[in-house]
């Protein structure tokens, strides 16, 4: 799968965004290496804390399938309504949970702000001196 059909999947996958506290609607895509998509989106809650990143619905539904081998994340996010949406970064904690099942040399990230404007980096370019499983071996 090439990455535009993987960013319009995050893009549509961010119209299904929870997201009554903040209206920050983000949307994710992560490809296995097997070429299967799985689509997130964040997940907000009365309580706050609760709230799941739309990278982590991702990945939590890839990996309760039993999915353990990634290439690829796409992302967006942006206001709701907003005409002119910006590049919207992993968070912190979605970096970390990547770091765990990807390797930081070769999985990529996909920043998105249009279907014609994006940018890949590799992990490691997000998450430098990141603790992974190889830390605890
Ligand atoms: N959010 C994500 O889904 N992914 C990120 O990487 C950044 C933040 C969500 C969480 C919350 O629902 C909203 O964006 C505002 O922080």
């Amino acid at each position: 799968m090439d990455y535009k059909e993987l960013i319009k999947l995050a893009l549509s996958a961010k119209e299904k965004s929870y997201s009554p506290y903040s209206n920050f609607q983000v949307g994710a895509a992560l490809l296995t290496k097997e070429g299967k998509v799985y689509t997130g989106t964040n997940i907000e809650n009365a309580a706050y804390t609760p709230t799941n990143c739309a990278e982590r619905t991702a990945f939590f539904k890839a990996v309760s399938e039993g999915e353990r081998e990634f290439n690829a994340i796409a992302v967006c996010g942006s206001l709701k309504g907003s005409e002119e949406p910006d590049y919207c970064y992993p968070c912190g904690v979605c970096r970390q949970v990547m770091i765990e099942f990807c390797d930081k040399n070769d999985f990529e990230i996909i920043v998105i702000k249009d279907l014609e404007n994006y940018k890949v980096y590799k992990l490691k370019e997000l998450l430098p001196f990141g603790f992974s499983p190889l830390d605890l071996q």
